[in-house]
């Protein structure tokens, strides 16, 4: 398969396959769209089971951070990167400082933050090699706690429309994954009297959020299934299928993890099925909001109004999406392509100017 016919490639504006044999450092950059100049994105250590797998994650998550960057209106587009290995096992000083190089050798076209498997301690190893990093503890801190803001946000404007409560206590949640941003959506949900249940493959995390804010532990088979209000899925994308969609008891999908439909035509069956999907890319910009706003003069207080705005966001949205009738992601995808499209215009306006 090659990178074009790749069906997650939709319009990529710059792929690249970068191997650095000392280090053992195999990894993909994909800029989906550039605005403002750059394209940002997390980057993802994962043990991929083939190249293919890797190559359309990548593309799948650059894809989705353009129309994250579209609807929260930052300055900056769509990108990400994947770095091929298991993170426990893998992971090295070197391996992170190859990386860090190839970032810095793209020149601030693309300008990366934490995702799954990789933590601020590992960009901190990484801004030794380049300055296109963000979120490594400089200015904003850690990403995760933003993300988590936004989502919680997001999951009160979806019960407000979809449940008619404007308060979450006594509102059940079930997480799938309590890692950096699963465990702190734990925190403030359990602060705003949510009932909540958790899951993850490692035990320890699931135990120490049941611990810390008295949630109940199920399986990890069972938890997108689990009969509560909200489902929030944290872990990784491609959760929500033709297997899980017709078995889901919740009323709410609303989440961190990026890509959580496992096709976009997905979003339908979810409509039909009468169960509010907020599109994760709406729901979980605070990391990328937060991480931007690095770049001009930080001031917590007004990052943090700007997250919580993904709330009003997400009204807007819901809003918009009841008039139609039409699922939100159906809703969203046409602002954000929109969107897109006037970057790519106004840049080609601007070389040929
Ligand atoms: P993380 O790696 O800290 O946490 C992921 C957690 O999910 C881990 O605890 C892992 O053990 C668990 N997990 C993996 N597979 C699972 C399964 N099948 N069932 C239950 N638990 C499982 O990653 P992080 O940073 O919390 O990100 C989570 C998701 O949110 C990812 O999809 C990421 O792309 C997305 N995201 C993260 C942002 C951030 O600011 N960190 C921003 C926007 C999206």
């Amino acid at each position: 398969m090659t990178v074009w016919s790749t069906p997650a490639y939709d319009d990529h504006e710059l792929v690249v396959h970068h191997r650095d044999h000392s280090s053992g450092l195999h990894a993909i950059v994909a800029i989906h769209a550039r605005h403002e100049r750059r394209g940002a994105g997390g980057c993802r250590m994962r043990a991929y089971a083939s190249e293919e797998e890797a190559l359309a994650d990548v593309l799948r998550l650059s894809r989705a951070m353009s129309y994250k960057a579209a609807i929260a209106g930052v300055a900056a587009g769509g990108a990400k990167s994947v770095i091929v290995g298991d993170p426990r096992h893998d992971k090295s000083e070197q391996l992170l400082r190859a990386m860090g190089r190839l970032i810095e050798s793209l020149g601030g076209a693309y300008v990366s933050a934490p995702d799954a498997g990789i933590d601020v301690d590992d960009l901190r190893v990484m801004c030794q090699e380049t300055r296109y990093v963000l979120g490594a503890d400089r200015v904003a801190g850690p990403s995760a706690p933003y993300t988590a803001m936004g989502v919680l946000a997001a999951i009160r404007s979806a019960v407000r429309h979809r449940l008619g409560a404007d308060e979450l206590a006594g509102v059940r949640v079930a997480l799938q994954g309590v890692g950096s941003v699963g465990r702190e959506l734990a925190r403030l949900l359990a602060e705003a009297g949510a009932s909540i249940v958790v899951a993850d493959v490692d035990d320890d995390r699931a135990r120490g959020a049941a611990r810390d804010y008295g949630a109940e532990v199920a399986s990890t088979d069972e938890i997108l299934l689990a009969d509560v209000d909200v489902v929030a899925p944290n872990a990784y994308g491609g959760v929500l299928d033709v297997d899980t969609i017709p078995r889901l008891r919740a009323a709410i999908v609303c989440g961190a993890a990026n890509n959580q439909l496992a096709e976009d035509g997905h979003a339908v069956l979810l409509h039909e099925r009468g169960i509010l999907y907020v599109p994760d890319y709406v729901a979980n910009a605070g990391g990328m909001i937060a991480g931007l706003e690095e770049l001009g003069a930080f001031d917590r207080a007004v990052t943090e109004q700007r997250v919580r705005g993904i709330g009003g966001k997400v009204d807007e949205l819901l809003t918009r999406a009841e008039a139609e009738g039409a699922p939100p992601a159906a809703i969203a995808n046409r602002a954000a392509t929109a969107t897109i499209e006037a970057w790519r215009s106004s840049r080609a306006r601007t070389v040929s100017a």
